[in-house]
């Protein structure tokens, strides 16, 4: 395993441990013998804990038959037999109560506020249900979202999902390339997208993006549907349609496609340790499940709580946090279409005091950012409606969880840091907060149901403290992939190829401490966290590759005091090196990697050496270049180097004495 950055190492010696305020405990829907009777069910029966949940928890069309099929291993099958429809579970069935609660508070860039009632989106769901049939679109078929954060978002998941389409949403951040690689991986034949969208007072392109990915290619998409949200945008005659046309015509009446518990929900894209991104898919009944019960377990959801969980909805937490969990538990949540900082770094804090927000769920990086600013910033907002904190995408750091304690917590809101993955669709390891103490950069222990463990290089159990291992999953849980879309062997590989079709891999290292509590320590693949952002090193190196100029690349990621990590390319290119580093080249490939992959893949420097650094059998040495990234001293052995002085160039240190 990689040596731990600087931040991960600090985190490993923290002691202090927060218990729940009693008030807290008191109210909470888990008090510590609650969750003892539920770890004791699911200990003794994981499957019949989940069944029992599946029934309690969602409305069936059809009961199922069997709890889990394990016959085809590790391709495993949740629920078989039972029916239902995702979108009545999240709307239909608080109708009788709950009407004219408020689902949506919807927060526009430029501080406009508009409410939806579940009623109000129930019926635009239908609507766009209806229109999308009329466009062909049936059970099975593809449709891909290309919209801005907003609740036309989640109107068009929830839309998707009451026909039996399967979504594939695609974060607004990703160019026209890597949009047009998911729509042709995905064979979609809707693309619904918006004409621009605002962003911290900023116009973000979005039409212009998916026409450029059409024409480059995937012939699957007969129609795109545009939401126009600003001033509108050229239009393609017969191919694209106006969302505020079609929509509105539609019946409000929209009969629900009743699927297999399996019949997938969604693809969600996201980078492994190859250059191609892989389509996660989740089934309709596990994956909501277990958006369903995390509400309630991790974030303690009760009625008259306000919700709000930042994440874009092309992210996992996006879907899990916003489109599915707090619909399917009928709560009110806060969405918001900006930026924490814009129009200054108070927009977070006025938001909380203005909707009364009680659950607040975002990023450490987003923590990290807004500390900066100071302690004055929130302290001039009412943040008392605040009654618990959670953090999610990648370690949080003591020094951002016990500020995000103290300061917006005003150190009575329990801090919930949750671990989990695109692939295992819900929170899988945190704490539920009524039940017991939290630690600063822990994320405790994992939910009832699921049986993560840290073992050795070959598959051991490890039980001692303080040894540092790989995070696996014992057993499967309903909410975790299926599959990866159209590729069932890299499914099996990927997470089951390394100790056997029952011990799910899930690519981070992670330790326990003396009281069992789970530290993660980072991803042990090669994949970058970066904003809480996953980027495979080898997308960006095949970015980079494609460049004319470049022959060679190897991308690692550096620590960043806000992102995280950062990501640091080395490039050797043809041609004259001193010629090209003169010319802005660096800069010039910085800019060519937001352009190819998307800003968020944009490198914070790009250093060209005259080579890389290689193995005498020709591989690159990553752990040489991942030291070199984090400052750290070279120890390995680099007597191979055919260029000694080469280290110095890969350090950035002007060579030649220049
Ligand atoms: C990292 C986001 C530490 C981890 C939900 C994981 C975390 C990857 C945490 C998944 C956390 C997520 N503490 N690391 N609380 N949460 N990660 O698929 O490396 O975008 O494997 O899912 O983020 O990122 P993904």
């Amino acid at each position: 395993m990689s040596a731990t950055a600087p931040e991960i190492e600090s985190v490993l010696h923290e002691e202090r441990s927060f218990a729940p305020s009693p008030a807290f405990a008191a109210s909470a829907n888990f008090n510590g013998e609650r969750l003892a009777a539920l770890r004791a069910h699911a200990a003794a029966d994981h499957e019949g804990f989940w069944a029992a949940q599946a029934r309690t928890q969602l409305c069936w069309q059809q009961p199922f038959g069997q709890t889990l099929d394990d016959s085809h291993a590790p391709l495993y099958r949740w629920f078989g037999g039972g029916r239902l429809n995702a979108s009545v579970n999240c709307l239909d069935r608080h109708l009788p109560t709950r009407a004219q609660d408020t689902a949506i508070i919807f927060e526009r860039d430029d501080g406009e506020v508009q409410r939806w009632t579940y009623a109000a989106l129930h019926e635009e769901v239908c609507r766009l249900g209806n229109a999308l049939r009329l466009l062909g679109i049936g059970k099975g078929d593809r449709v891909v979202l290309y919209l801005p954060m907003g609740v036309q978002a989640v109107i068009a998941m929830q839309a998707c999902a009451r026909i039996g389409a399967v979504h594939s949403a695609v974060f607004g951040g990703f160019s026209a390339e890597s949009l047009k690689d998911r729509i042709e991986d995905a064979g979609a034949s809707v693309v619904i997208t918006a004409d621009a969208a605002p962003r911290g007072g900023k116009r973000v392109e979005l039409k212009a993006t998916v026409d450029r990915a059409l024409s480059a290619g995937c012939g699957s998409v007969e129609h795109v549907l545009v939401f126009q949200r600003l001033d509108g945008c050229a239009m393609q005659a017969g191919r694209d349609l106006w969302w505020q046309t079609l929509v509105p015509q539609q019946a409000t009446h929209c009969e629900p496609e009743w699927v297999e518990s399996e019949h997938p929900l969604f693809l969600l894209y996201t980078s492994g340790s190859t250059g191609k991104p892989k389509g996660v898919q989740h089934s309709t009944a596990g994956y909501l499940l277990g958006a369903t019960v995390t509400m309630q377990w991790v974030f303690d959801l009760q009625p008259g709580d306000v919700f709000w969980c930042t994440a874009d909805i092309g992210w996992i937490t996006g879907h899990s946090y916003v489109a599915y969990g707090p619909l399917a538990n009928a709560a009110t949540q806060v969405i918001f279409e900006g930026v924490p900082t814009w129009p200054d770094g108070e927009r977070f804090w006025r938001m909380i005091a203005a909707h009364k927000v009680s659950i607040f769920y975002t990023a450490p990086t987003a923590i990290r950012s807004l500390m900066r600013l100071g302690d004055e910033l929130p302290a001039r907002h009412d943040l008392s409606s605040l009654r618990l904190l959670g953090s999610v995408g990648e370690p949080i750091n003591p020094a951002a969880w016990l500020w995000y304690q103290r300061v917006i917590g005003g150190g009575r809101c329990p801090v919930v840091d949750t671990w989990w993955q695109t692939e295992t669709g819900a929170i899988m390891i945190a704490p539920v907060p009524g039940a017991m103490p939290t630690k600063p950069g822990s994320c405790t222990l994992p939910l009832p149901g699921i049986c993560a463990e840290i073992v050795d290089e070959d598959g051991h159990p490890l039980s001692k403290p303080g040894h540092g291992g790989l995070l696996v999953v014992g057993k499967p849980w309903p909410s975790m992939l299926s599959t990866i879309w159209g590729d069932d062997a890299r499914y099996c590989s990927t997470y089951f190829g390394r100790f056997g079709k029952t011990i799910y891999v899930a690519g981070d290292g992670a330790q326990r401490d003396e009281d069992g509590y789970f530290w993660i320590l980072g991803r042990i693949d090669d994949v970058l966290n970066v904003s809480g952002h996953r980027l495979g090193t080898a997308e960006v190196e095949s970015a980079l590759v494609a460049h004319p100029r470049v022959t060679e690349a190897a991308v690692v990621g550096r620590s960043h005091p806000v992102k995280g990590e950062a990501i640091l390319a080395f490039v050797v290119v043809n041609g004259a090196r001193e010629a090209a580093i003169a010319a802005g080249l660096a800069q010039e490939l910085c800019q060519w990697v937001a352009t190819q992959l998307g800003a968020i893949a944009r490198p914070d420097e790009v250093r060209i050496v005259e080579q890389l650094p290689k193995t005498r059998s020709g591989k690159i040495m990553r752990r040489l270049l991942r030291s070199i990234g984090r400052g750290e001293a070279v120890t390995q052995d680099v007597s191979t180097l055919e260029n000694p002085a080469i280290i110095e160039q890969l350090r950035g240190e002007p060579a030649f004495g220049a």
